[in-house]
């Protein structure tokens, strides 16, 4: 049962995702006033007290990204200087997190600019989804979660009941996310051996593990312009993969992502609501996989200070019992 101190806001960059978790909460949004003055500038007002509350914001850093993070970083501020009693930023994707290092020299790391940015912002807590890779929790010197929505997809996969299947990482990172998935699917897993030229641009020419013959889900993190996993889905078939689906948690979708996965040989391509997806960027072949339970349990348990192991044990099992 939630408190009565217990306060949820929106940003403006997924109301839907907010609205989805007040209605399963049975808790009002709070309301905020947001707008912009003819300069371009965010102005956000927390429309009621928070005094002495327990502050959930749920804003994504999804496209425009810089805009909704200095949204998400105003709205901080406006409740910092109104006396709640904790600030959590609920940042189901955090934008900005794939420069977590120096691959050249004189490059920022912007995902421990902007984790310095959220933590200096007032946020006592945060909670994501997915970030690029797992260090980033680390670039926080205040408390963060790491969601993975990992029981979710393998839910997903578990529900085709198909026999031969083979787990993809479209790249050398997102190994140990691809063998996390073929652990609970009891599956094997395959590499692509993915190699970036330039900024937005994949190029794979190996594959690594048996994939002939076999379903390929390929699991990653984003899918941006959509070059990595379509590379990928075209060098798994060359290889001998029966059919291949793609499966990443945040659908980014920039362009030609929708014409690249319009035009590829993958079966269908799942991905999550961190992100709205509007209409125009949704591929013929889009399927959504709600995060709303998963986030609202989160947000409750977060707030009542009750861990969340507990409840992807109860999901693990359930997707246990389904491929026996
Ligand atoms: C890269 O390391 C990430 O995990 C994604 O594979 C990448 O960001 C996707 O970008 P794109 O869709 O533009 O290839």
């Amino acid at each position: 049962m939630l408190k009565e101190h217990f306060k949820l806001i929106s940003g403006t960059a997924n109301r839907k995702l907010s609205e989805g978790v007040a209605n399963l909460l049975k808790v009002p949004l709070t309301p905020v006033e947001i707008k912009r003055f003819h300069d371009g500038e965010i102005y956000c007002r927390v429309l009621e007290s928070v005094r002495g509350c327990d502050v959930f914001i749920i804003q994504p850093t999804s496209p425009d990204a810089s805009l909704n993070l200095m949204e998400l970083l105003i709205l901080i501020d406006a409740l910092k200087r109104s006396s709640p009693d904790k600030i959590t930023a609920v940042i189901p994707y955090y934008g900005y997190c794939r420069q977590d290092k120096k691959t050249k020299p004189r490059e920022p790391i912007t995902a421990k600019l902007v984790a310095n940015m959220i933590t200096i912002a007032g946020a006592d807590r945060v909670i994501m989804f997915d970030v690029h890779v797992a260090q980033v929790q680390g670039f926080f010197d205040i408390p963060s979660d790491n969601l993975d929505v990992i029981p979710l997809f393998a839910d997903y996969i578990a529900d085709k009941k198909l026999k031969d299947i083979v787990i993809v990482s479209p790249d050398a990172g997102g190994a140990s996310r691809a063998r996390s998935f073929a652990k609970v699917l009891n599956a094997p897993i395959a590499i692509i051996d993915k190699r970036r030229p330039e900024q937005n641009v994949a190029a794979v020419e190996n594959v690594i593990g048996n994939v002939k013959g076999r379903t390929a889900f390929i699991v990653d993190d984003i899918i941006d312009t959509a070059g990595s996993i379509t590379e990928a889905a075209s060098i798994l078939l060359k290889f001998g993969a029966k059919e291949v689906y793609a499966l990443a948690t945040h659908g980014v979708f920039s362009s030609p992502a929708v014409d690249r996965l319009n035009k590829s040989q993958i079966k269908e391509v799942v991905v999550t609501d961190t992100i709205d997806i509007p209409k125009e960027k949704r591929a013929s072949k889009l399927k959504l996989i709600s995060i709303v339970p998963l986030l609202s349990e989160t947000v409750k348990r977060t707030h009542e200070g009750l861990p969340m192991g507990v409840v992807y044990e109860e999901m693990y099992r359930k997707i246990e019992k389904k491929i026996k």
